[in-house]
């Protein structure tokens, strides 16, 4: 059943996907109520309720419990064993079981060859001896991935065999933390999917995005992918098929390799909103940000169509100082996400530029 016009959701996180989804929220009808350890998170000034205490702050969480009629996340982090105490309370959408999944590298990629999706070659590694076999077997060149917390290219190590001092910093990583290897994948394009499921198992997927990363952070994505039908349909399928298996509800998204020959190999997926789905708030009537907040509440999922063809670029650090430019373009919308502090790096805010689909 539907969750009530003017009840209020939990967002635990309260960046600006947290900011992003309260104000998708307040547009249908809900109030939200925002918990982050940070004083003045981009998500409170939208919100009609935020708790400032740490994201498993039992008491913080209790109150949390008591106010909402479901809570969701903006960021996979949260500690999973306060989502399974909330859980017996009330709805946590998505579940703590995507949560889990998607936290440890290792458990994540074996969940998605046990569906038979195929990723990168990966192995664990903890010693030089793991890490110099698992390297031969991938052909000499792999990625070092600490299994869990790594975001935007942190916690990675590209390592080379002929590359002596990427091996002693790879082997440095992984005898001090829980690390992967993966073999170097040569893609031809990144693309992603961003999907839903509701409660009753309606699912609406979005069109693929091909992303450009630099310095292993988003910086652009474009809408159409360069990519053929039965590349689109593949992605399709193995969105299904991951929000069949953990019987998920809200938006997810997957992101690939789209290799020379058009087959895919998943990369990563994150339960929640994410930064590559950006561009259907202004190329599809229904945002990323709206499907969450329909799918979460149990109210019907919009049509993921989209009007337009898009182009989203983030604004990273002193890119923000391009805002009076970005305002005078047309067919964009800008969004700035209230942060003070313009730090290298940091997701400022971003803009999306549309255009016309153009008939074959
Ligand atoms: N196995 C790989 N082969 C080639 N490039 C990779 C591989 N893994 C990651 N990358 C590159 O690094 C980027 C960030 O890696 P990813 O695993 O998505 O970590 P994060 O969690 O930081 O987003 C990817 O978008 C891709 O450009
Ligand atoms: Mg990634």
């Amino acid at each position: 059943m539907a969750i009530a016009s003017g009840s209020h959701i939990g967002i635990i996180g309260g960046g600006q996907l947290g900011r992003m989804l309260a104000m998708a929220a307040a547009r249908i009808g809900y109030k939200t109520m925002i918990l982050d350890p940070a004083e003045g998170s981009p998500a409170f000034e939208v919100a009609d309720k935020h708790i400032v205490a740490k994201y498993d702050d039992p008491e913080a969480l209790k109150q949390l419990a008591e106010a909402c009629f479901v809570i969701t996340y903006e960021f996979e982090n949260v500690d999973v064993s306060a989502v399974e105490a909330l859980e017996s309370r009330l709805p946590c959408r998505p579940g703590s079981n995507a949560l889990a999944t998607s936290q440890d590298r290792l458990v994540e990629k074996t969940f998605f060859n046990d569906l038979g999706i195929e990723t990168a070659p990966f192995k664990d590694i903890s010693s030089r001896d793991d890490l110099v076999n698992a390297l031969d077997e991938f052909g000499g060149k792999g990625i070092l991935k600490t299994r869990r917390l790594g975001y935007d290219g942190k916690g990675q190590v590209r390592v080379n065999r002929d590359d002596k001092a990427s091996i002693e910093e790879a082997v440095d990583l992984a005898e001090n933390t829980s690390c992967i290897l993966e073999g170097f994948v040569p893609f031809e394009r990144e693309v992603s999917v961003i999907a839903a499921r509701s409660p009753s198992g309606k699912i609406a997927i979005f069109d693929l995005a091909e992303n450009i990363h630099k310095d292993g952070i988003l910086f652009s994505s474009t809408i159409p992918a360069q990519a053929t039908e039965a590349t689109q349909n593949n992605a399709r399928t193995i969105a299904d098929k991951v929000l069949r298996s953990l019987e998920y509800v809200g938006i997810l998204a997957i992101e690939f390799f789209l290799l020379e020959d058009g087959s895919l190999l998943v990369n990563e997926f994150a339960p929640r909103v994410h930064n590559s789905g950006h561009w259907t708030e202004a190329a599809c009537t229904v945002s990323q940000f709206e499907q969450h907040i329909r799918a979460i509440t149990d109210q019907p999922l919009g049509n993921p169509d989209r009007h337009s063809n898009c182009v989203m670029q983030n604004l990273l650090g002193d890119d923000v100082n391009q805002a009076p430019r970005i305002l005078e373009m047309p067919q964009t919308m800008l969004h700035l996400y209230g942060k003070e502090e313009a730090r290298d790096g940091r997701k400022m805010g971003h803009f999306t530029k549309i255009s016309p689909i153009k008939a074959d």
